[in-house]
């Protein structure tokens, strides 16, 4: 893939010199100007004589147009939630599940995108198939041998959030139309940092949180729902969502229809007057930047850190078989004790998750942090 790099933007994000931060998938930090953006958005909220009727959808439209534009979708097909779980319950609550139908998920995938399945298998009587993987197999062969007649969802991310190995998911989707599965993803780990597009993968819904490769808040999500199920059944239900809701004098005519697409999908009170513009300056920042450049120029750190680990006598996984922006570092025999402690210590941030170090670096990234944490990797006697 062909690629701009772009220059280290560690003052555009305010990161203090000494610190390493190489934990983008833990949570990432914001940008000064998407920062600025919230305070604008909560000093409008202490203004409430200036926020007019067409202030609870402006910026929510915004939003909605530019994460449908990351993901090559249409605005029509984009709702704003406030978590990853949320966007799953709301995909379980559209996809009807006979006794014996199968649900295939992945070993040790993140909870938010697991616990709704184990309550549909319990409610439903539908089978939860986890799947695991030989030492020597990747995920997706894996994946693809568990998907057959019987699966009616396969519930899966586009990179492991442990370790960011790579799921690859046109080979996915492809099985899953074949059997007439449903595709249900979280692109919370990969979506802004991994180039993606609706069109080519097709899911049946997909979420993703802002506060990771989205440099975005917490507690603002999306969820793209394909236009299959754009007549389907919201877990809640509010005032905005109904047709006509811009009309506040007539909100107590109650009107049964919807706002059109996924919008029915949005929500309440998602006009969030703090968080909204955080999230639309984030957007707006990834997609200037593009994401093949953001990309690309993470790749470099996280190839130079892959070749100088493996120096060192650690593992990660084949490139082919994990995503260019996270590396999960592997030891010989168990995790040194307090690692990840003695790397703070040093302010260098990475996380642990489960046998894997999980490191993760963005564009305010550059050599010398990878100087850094290699140093002090190779004071470890492994
Ligand atoms: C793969 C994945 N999905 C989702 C989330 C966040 O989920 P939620 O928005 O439900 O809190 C995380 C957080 O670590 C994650 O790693």
């Amino acid at each position: 893939m062909t690629f701009s790099p772009i220059p280290c933007q560690k003052d555009f994000f305010n990161i203090p010199d000494e610190i390493t931060y190489l934990n983008c998938a833990y949570m990432s930090p914001l940008a000064s100007l998407v920062m600025e953006a919230g305070f604008d958005g909560v000093r409008r909220k202490s203004k409430p004589w200036e926020v007019k009727p067409i202030d609870f959808f402006k910026d929510g439209e915004h939003l909605r147009a530019l994460f449908a534009k990351l993901i090559d979708a249409a605005a029509d097909d984009v709702a704003l939630i406030p978590s990853a779980s949320y966007g799953i319950a709301v995909a379980a609550n559209n996809i009807a599940l006979q006794k014996n139908d199968e649900i295939v998920v992945l070993d040790e995938q993140f909870p938010s995108n697991y616990y709704q399945w184990v309550e549909a298998v319990k409610t439903q009587g539908a089978n939860l198939i986890t799947v695991s993987r030989q030492q020597s197999q990747d995920w997706t062969s894996a994946i693809l041998e568990a998907i057959g007649e019987k699966t009616k969802i396969v519930a899966v991310p586009n990179v492991h959030w442990t370790d960011g190995s790579l799921i690859r998911l046109q080979e996915i989707s492809k099985e899953c139309r074949e059997y007439g599965a449903k595709l249900i993803l979280d692109v919370t780990q990969s979506l802004g940092a991994l180039p993606f597009s609706v069109k080519e993968i097709q899911p049946g819904f997909m979420v993703c949180s802002a506060y990771k490769w989205l440099l975005g808040p917490y507690s603002i999500a999306y969820l793209y729902a394909s236009p299959e199920y754009h007549e389907g059944k919201p877990i809640e239900h509010n005032w905005q969502n109904r047709a006509g809701s811009e009309i506040f004098s007539g909100l107590v005519s109650y009107e049964e229809n919807f706002q059109p697409g996924a919008r029915r999908f949005d929500v309440g009170e998602r006009a969030n007057f703090a968080l909204l513009p955080v999230a639309i300056a984030a957007l707006e920042l990834i997609l200037n930047w593009k994401v093949e450049n953001i990309y690309g120029t993470i790749k470099q750190i996280t190839d130079s850190i892959s070749e100088k680990v493996q120096e060192i006598g650690l593992a990660v996984p084949p490139p082919n078989q994990r995503a260019a922006h996270m590396l999960g570092v592997r030891f010989p025999e168990k995790l040194p004790e307090g690692i990840a402690e003695k790397l703070a210590g040093e302010n260098i941030i990475v996380s642990i998750r489960g046998n894997s170090m999980r490191i993760a670096p963005h564009i305010y990234n550059n050599e010398a942090d990878v100087f850094k944490l290699i140093k002090v990797l190779k004071s470890y006697r492994f």
